[in-house]
């Protein structure tokens, strides 16, 4: 099993020292990336700025924008069996960049942002029949029904739902609980479980046939 995993925050920077970004701290995709490779399947990690060790027998990649983890992931995409995306990519960047600091004033200041490129949903399109594409949904309301329309939008085959409002489950949390939908209608819930847990969990759902 040849694996694409997608871990950890992007950030988009405005000037060289500044940039916006989120608060996840990458533990998630680590966790499958590691659960992954003890599986013995081949993984190649994609990951943004994070604090952690990239766990053994995994190949990682580094990476700082969306536009960065977008160009790491497409050449790697065809040659995967499964892509998990669990990355928290931003969604906008600023139109433009400064190349050096930009200085105060005491003018407000008006950030105009673009849309980033939707790495999941982009190379989701592309799916051969042999591939399995995951995503996670993080939602504060409404958790599974915006989880399911993300399923259908996207074009996957599973999606990871979790309520991110839920600080102890949250995006920096060593715990998670999980809803698992696929685009066949199944559902299975786990969890509240440390994140490895949680990890070995999903594998093990999205390893199964897809039940027609
Ligand atoms: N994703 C991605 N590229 C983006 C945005 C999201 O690959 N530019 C992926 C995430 O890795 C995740 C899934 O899409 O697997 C859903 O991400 P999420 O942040 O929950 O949703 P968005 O698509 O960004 O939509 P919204 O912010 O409106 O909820």
């Amino acid at each position: 099993m040849r694996c694409l995993i997608t871990a950890g925050p992007t950030r988009e920077h405005l000037d060289p020292v500044r940039f916006l970004s989120n608060g996840s701290s990458g533990k998630m995709g680590y966790a499958i990336a590691d659960a992954a490779a003890s599986l013995g399947w081949t993984v190649e990690l994609v990951s943004g700025p994070v604090s952690l060790r990239a766990p053994a027998g995994v190949r990682l990649h580094s990476v700082v924008s969306a536009q960065e983890m977008f160009e790491a992931c497409e050449p790697l995409f065809p040659n995967c069996d499964v892509f998990i995306a669990v990355a928290a990519v931003a969604d906008f960047r600023p139109r433009v960049s400064a190349g050096q600091k930009v200085k105060k004033s005491e003018q407000s200041l008006v950030l105009e942002l673009e849309p980033t490129v939707d790495i999941l949903k982009t190379l989701a399109a592309r799916k051969r029949p042999d591939q399995v594409v995951v995503g996670f949904a993080a939602e504060t309301q409404d958790v599974e029904n915006y989880a399911r329309r993300k399923l259908t939008e996207k074009n996957l085959d599973w999606i990871v739902a979790n309520d991110v409002s839920r600080p102890e489950l949250g995006m920096n949390a060593d715990d998670n609980a999980v809803a698992i939908l696929s685009r066949s209608g199944n559902r299975v819930v786990f969890g509240p479980a440390p994140k490895p847990e949680v990890a070995r969990f999903i594998l093990h759902t999205i390893a199964l046939p897809l039940p027609v």
